[in-house]
């Protein structure tokens, strides 16, 4: 078993992960929030707790402020006290909505998560960021609120499309772009990224790196801002196009990314070949989409966009990167070139 405790500042609140074969069975709380598929696939499992259980329809689309308000008015009808605690056991979409319930009903009541997809176990689930998409926008409305307690079992990795295991890979390979160590365990296992002896070994060195940050910067004023590293890119393109999931987008907003910073900043070449190498291997034979067609949308990513200032996290060396801000303009131009090298 690995425990990670964060003691986040500012907030200073408390979140504890364990992370464990059998993980699922400590799951408390009184009210169970999950999605469809989860549903069907682990009834049996959800039903035991003999928790009401509210259901929402599985996907990205509907991560908006109808779900949000079907949850509290079902957590309301279940009759939901200030001490009680909301269990949500399912993907980023799951997690990031009942965070933001939790948060919101009665002022805030307890959250633990039990994450269900790679994505969720190695990011989402850790670090308190909730929200929904709201008017065209990702994850606009939101609040940073630590759950409790974060519950990650392998057993839920058995069941995932190979389609979830790419976008998982996405998240840990922005963690790898981000420290050396983890960078060469993916480098020389590159052959075993799909294999999910492989991948339950490296969910808590992943989950160890994020807390890491987290604990130093909850909320986003500086470092955690690494963690956003191909999300410019990537968050444009989801809002474009919508046909992929989030973590595909962060691979493939990594690869437009990398050219940005072979364009901008001192690289190390080798390296970043080396990067986008592994990123290309876990899309296989996806074709890319066009990132300046949807260039306009990273400019109304309040995250990443002040003015007509574009911001993005360049990986330039071995567990190195730099933020960097550019025109809106100057942007779009080094996607455009960056496309004549991807596409
Ligand atoms: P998701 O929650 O939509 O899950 C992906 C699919 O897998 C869904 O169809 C779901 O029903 C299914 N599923 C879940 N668990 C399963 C299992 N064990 N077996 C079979 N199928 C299962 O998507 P996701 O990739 O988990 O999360 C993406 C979301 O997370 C996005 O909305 C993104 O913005 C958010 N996110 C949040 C943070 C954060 O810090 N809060 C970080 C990264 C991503
Ligand atoms: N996934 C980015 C973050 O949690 O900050």
């Amino acid at each position: 078993m690995t425990e990670i405790k964060i003691t986040s500042t500012p907030a200073c609140e408390e979140s504890i992960i364990i992370c464990e074969k059998g993980a699922f069975r400590r799951s408390h709380g009184n009210m169970v929030f999950t999605d469809s598929n989860v549903y069907r696939i682990y009834k049996k499992e959800i039903d035991a707790l003999a928790l009401p259980v509210h259901v929402m329809q599985a996907g990205e689309s509907n991560k908006n402020e109808e779900t949000l308000f079907a949850l509290l008015s079902a957590m309301a009808d279940a009759g939901l006290h200030r001490k009680d605690t909301l269990l949500c056991v399912g993907g980023g979409v799951v997690g990031d909505i009942g965070g933001l319930a939790a948060a919101l009903y009665m002022r805030g009541i307890n959250c633990v998560q039990v994450p269900t997809t790679l994505l969720s176990q190695v990011d989402s689930s850790v670090g308190g960021k909730t929200a929904i998409d709201f008017k065209g926008i990702k994850n606009l409305v939101g609040v940073f609120r630590q759950p409790r307690e974060v519950l990650v079992d392998a057993m839920f990795l058995r069941t995932l499309p190979e389609r979830e295991i790419v976008c998982g890979l996405g998240e840990i390979i922005k963690h790898g772009a981000l420290h050396e160590p983890l960078f060469d365990k993916l480098f020389s296992n590159a052959d075993r990224l799909f294999d999910l002896t492989f991948l339950e070994e490296i969910v808590p060195q992943n989950i160890a790196l994020k807390a890491d940050v987290v604990q130093k910067d909850a909320h986003e004023t500086d470092l955690r801002k690494c963690l956003n590293m191909g999300h410019t890119t990537g968050h444009a393109l989801e809002l474009y196009e919508k046909t992929r999931s989030h973590g595909e987008y962060v691979l493939i907003g990594m690869l437009y990314e990398i050219e940005l910073a072979k364009m901008t900043a001192d690289c190390d070449e080798e390296y970043l070949n080396d990067l986008k190498g592994l990123i290309l291997r876990v899309l296989k034979n996806n074709q890319l989409p066009s990132a300046c067609k949807a260039a306009r949308f990273a400019a109304l990513d309040k995250k990443n966009a002040t003015s007509d200032l574009i911001s993005f996290v360049a990986p330039v060396a071995k567990g190195h990167y730099m933020l960097k801000e550019i025109a809106y303009d100057e942007y779009v131009a080094l996607l455009k070139r960056a496309e004549e090298n991807l596409i």
